[in-house]
């Protein structure tokens, strides 16, 4: 992702020769760069989409393919923002380290004042509107190892230039990643919990807080790329990067809670879908379609194949079904930095993203949609909806390649819940924890005994 901010014109190079044509480079988590809020803003009667042809995203930054920006227009993203941010906890806490901002910083400027303008005017495409934020939670835990961009907002590592060049961990890296995906995989449990009529999403978020804190790990949305909260909400139409809030739920919501905790320099990212009281068939339906398409392109990871052959595998599962696959946002290489090579493609493509090789740890997270795929940003520059409102469903799982084939870091523990699409999968029947000698023998154990 920081490649990006700092790759300059070698990468615009790498990427506009093979994408401009085909659309945007994807990814999964960022914030709009100025240049398409911007554009959004004069728009807002017309949602913006990102599937512009000027518009691409690399590990998690949306970028511009103007052939005649410099690459100042690429790192123009928040900018402003994670600054006044980073002064204001300065001067409070006198520079330490840690996310303390407890007030937000007034947003400055004429792209501000306009998104400030958008916030009451915005055409919100479903039912679901943003709420009201309770301050940034802190972590000042000195125990708490915190990521590089936890106080000012800035990721300071840049991934590889060139997309197909990928990191293999080393097994004592890996010890720390198992770490940090038990942590992620406990809280995302104990949230899904939460999942009930009448509890706000904000709730969800404390407990997820006080839950990593209490195995002394960060929470990495925390103030990433100035995210403002602790864990990503999105319930309904919501694609991605739901911002908790007041909103408490609703019987026959479907919300996708996303999970990363950063534990000891390494990070586990995950999500699963929850159904808030009675979810309807139709809810039921994307649901399993898309744990299934999930589940079958976990099943294809193995090492010497082409990373880019995981998106046709997705698309084809879910088109047979009548549903659409989101092209805006991706999975991605993780590790000691949040998001980095590979990027995956959740639809079919040709991309160059390098081949799979034991070691590599990466994360496969589709996002399904009922109707359009295109997807409407908010002004809060996080929220991603579907244009048409329709429903949208998510799960992640970040996996690691072994010889014998691939395993979940963050898979489901002894103590965590059976849900109806893991019984009911057409794809495989129970938790699915890897395809591997290890993941196998661990099914093994959770199978219920006879
Ligand atoms: N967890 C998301 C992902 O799957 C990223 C969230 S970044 C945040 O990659 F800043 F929105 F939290
Ligand atoms: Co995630
Ligand atoms: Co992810």
């Amino acid at each position: 992702m920081t490649t990006w901010l700092s790759g300059g014109s070698a990468m615009f190079l790498v990427l506009a020769s093979r994408s401009m044509v085909i659309c945007p480079v994807v990814d999964a988590f960022a914030p709009l760069p100025t240049t398409f809020t911007t554009k959004q803003s004069f728009t807002s009667q017309q949602p913006a989409v990102e599937d512009d042809p000027n518009i691409f995203l690399q590990n998690g930054i949306i970028g511009s393919h103007n052939p005649s920006s410099s690459d100042q227009q690429y790192t123009s993203y928040n900018t402003r923002r994670d600054v006044s941010l980073y002064e204001k906890k300065k001067k409070k806490k006198g520079g330490g380290g840690g996310t303390s901002s407890k007030t937000k910083a007034r947003p400055q400027g004429f792209g501000a004042a306009l998104r400030e303008l958008q916030k009451h005017t915005f055409r919100y495409s479903g039912s679901v509107q943003p709420g009201v934020q309770t301050p940034q939670r802190i972590v000042d835990d000195p125990a708490i190892m915190c990521p590089d961009y936890a106080s000012d907002g800035v990721p300071k590592n840049a991934s590889p230039m060139l997309p197909w060049i990928i990191e293999v961990k080393t097994p004592e890296e890996i010890v720390k990643m198992r770490a940090a995906g038990i942590v992620a995989r406990e809280c995302l449990d104990a949230a899904g919990r939460m999942a009930k009529p009448g509890v706000t999403t904000d709730e969800i978020d404390a407990l997820v807080h006080a839950e990593a804190l209490k195995r002394g790990a960060y929470p990495s949305p925390l103030n990433y790329r100035g995210f403002p909260k602790s864990c990503c909400t999105s319930v309904n139409e919501v694609i991605c990067h739901g911002i908790p809030d007041d909103r408490p739920l609703k019987d026959g919501d479907l919300i996708n809670i996303d999970i990363t905790c950063y534990l000891n320099g390494y990070h586990g990212d995950c999500s699963e879908m929850f159904c808030v009281g009675t979810p309807s068939p139709e809810g039921k339906r994307l649901i399993q379609t898309t744990y299934d398409c999930w589940v079958k392109a976990m099943n294809f990871v193995q090492p010497n194949r082409d990373y880019k052959d995981i998106g046709g595998i997705i698309e084809d599962h879910i088109s047979e079904r009548g549903y659409s696959t989101v092209r805006g946002f991706c999975g991605h290489g993780i590790g000691s930095v949040f998001h980095t090579n590979p990027n995956i493609f959740h639809y079919r493509n040709s991309e160059p993203a390098g081949q799979m090789a034991p070691g590599h740890t990466f994360t496969i997270e589709p996002m399904i949609c009922e109707g359009t795929a295109k997807c409407l940003h908010w002004p809060d520059e996080w929220t991603a909806t579907t244009l048409d409102g329709k429903n949208t469903a998510q799960f992640e799982h970040t996996l690691l390649i072994t010889p014998d084939g691939v395993e979940a870091l963050t898979g489901k523990l002894p103590t965590s819940p059976l849900q109806f699409w893991e019984e009911e999968s057409e794809v495989h029947k129970g938790i699915w924890l890897g395809t591997n000698a290890n993941a196998k023998q661990k099914m093994k154990q959770l199978a219920p005994q006879e």
